[in-house]
């Protein structure tokens, strides 16, 4: 059994750190927001009451947090690694900046620590039933240790690489779900303008060489496959705002290489647009509804 700290308790990390208790191992936890540390005391989360008690006391230090700059932030300005015992491996799962993975790297090596980025994919119904997929950036030694942890709140933990390589993964794996979503949706609504019905494109596509999962696990349009936001009102699943995220992320690491993906910026845009406006609360599958909007069609043709 093994102390882990767990820093961030939102909307993923509140039930990673509740599957980490219930495979046994004894967790403190913190955020700042009282309720939701409330919410994981309640879980069976130890709060000793502040983010360097809790990684003072750790063999293991989580991090879910928003983005790049709350990860270095707590990290150095807020004392995290100055607060942890000498070699405390520290696994951020957050999903941040290539960049900002490896300057996490960098300062935990720096303090005596070791590091592993470990972002995941599967969202909040991912994490509540313990199916993520992790994908990690670190040495193989790192990586071997973290793995019981993360098995018990995944499915799926690949390594990817060295610092930074489970960031590169999930933001290149999110460019392509970002576009291939738009693919779908484009193509779903050029089909309603030429009178085809939304259930014929699905059954040729879904079996033909426009297969991919935005079409068959995410389909935009109600009715093929009836899990998917769309027979909900676009209901979340994976968050609009969070696609334009990732996509954002994804957008400053190819201008950062200058590498040409004319696609993956044109989709970090469009989602931006559509995550800024009416799909602020809306899975990332509503954006068919922005697209039929600007083609002025609107209505539901089934
Ligand atoms: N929600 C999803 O579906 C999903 C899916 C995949 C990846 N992610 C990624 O996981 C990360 C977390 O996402 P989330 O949806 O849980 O976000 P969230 O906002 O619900 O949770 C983040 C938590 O961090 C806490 N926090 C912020 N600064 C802190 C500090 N200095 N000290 C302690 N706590 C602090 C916040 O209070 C909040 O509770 C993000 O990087 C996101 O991109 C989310």
């Amino acid at each position: 059994m093994r102390t882990i700290g767990f820093i961030g308790l939102g909307h993923m990390g509140g039930p990673m750190a509740a599957n980490l208790v219930k495979a046994g191992h004894r967790v403190l936890g913190h955020d700042i927001v009282p309720e939701l540390l409330a919410a994981a005391v309640d879980a069976g989360v130890a709060a000793p009451g502040s983010a360097t008690a809790t990684a003072a006391a750790a063999d293991v230090v989580i991090t879910m947090l928003p983005a790049g700059r709350q990860v270095l932030g707590l990290y150095a300005d807020e004392g995290l690694l100055a607060a942890a015992r000498p070699g405390t491996l520290f696994v951020d799962c957050s999903t941040i900046d290539v960049a900002d993975a490896r300057a996490a790297h960098a300062a935990a090596v720096a303090a005596g620590m070791r590091a592993l980025d470990a972002p995941v994919s599967g969202g909040v119904v991912g994490a509540e039933a313990a199916t993520l997929t992790f994908m990690a950036g670190g040495g193989a030694a790192e990586f071997a240790e973290a793995e019981p942890l993360l098995a018990a709140m995944g499915k799926k933990a690949v390594h990817c690489g060295g610092e930074g390589a489970g960031q590169a993964a999930k933001i290149c794996n999110n460019m392509i779900l970002g576009i291939s979503m738009i693919a779908v949706s484009e193509a779903f609504v050029l089909g309603e303008s030429l009178g085809l019905s939304h259930q014929a494109l699905f059954d040729v596509a879904s079996t033909a060489s426009g297969q991919c999962w935005a079409l068959t696990s995410n389909c935009p349009v109600p009715g093929p496959v009836p899990g998917s936001p769309a027979n909900r009102d676009y209901r979340p699943g994976f968050a609009a705002p969070l696609m334009a995220k990732d996509l954002g992320l994804a957008a400053r690491a190819a201008r950062a290489g200058g590498v040409h993906t004319e696609l993956g910026l044109r989709a970090a845009e469009l989602y931006a647009d559509f995550a800024a406006d009416s799909g602020a609360t809306e899975d990332f599958s509503g954006i068919i509804r922005a697209i039929r909007d600007a083609s002025q069609k609107g209505g539901d043709q089934a």
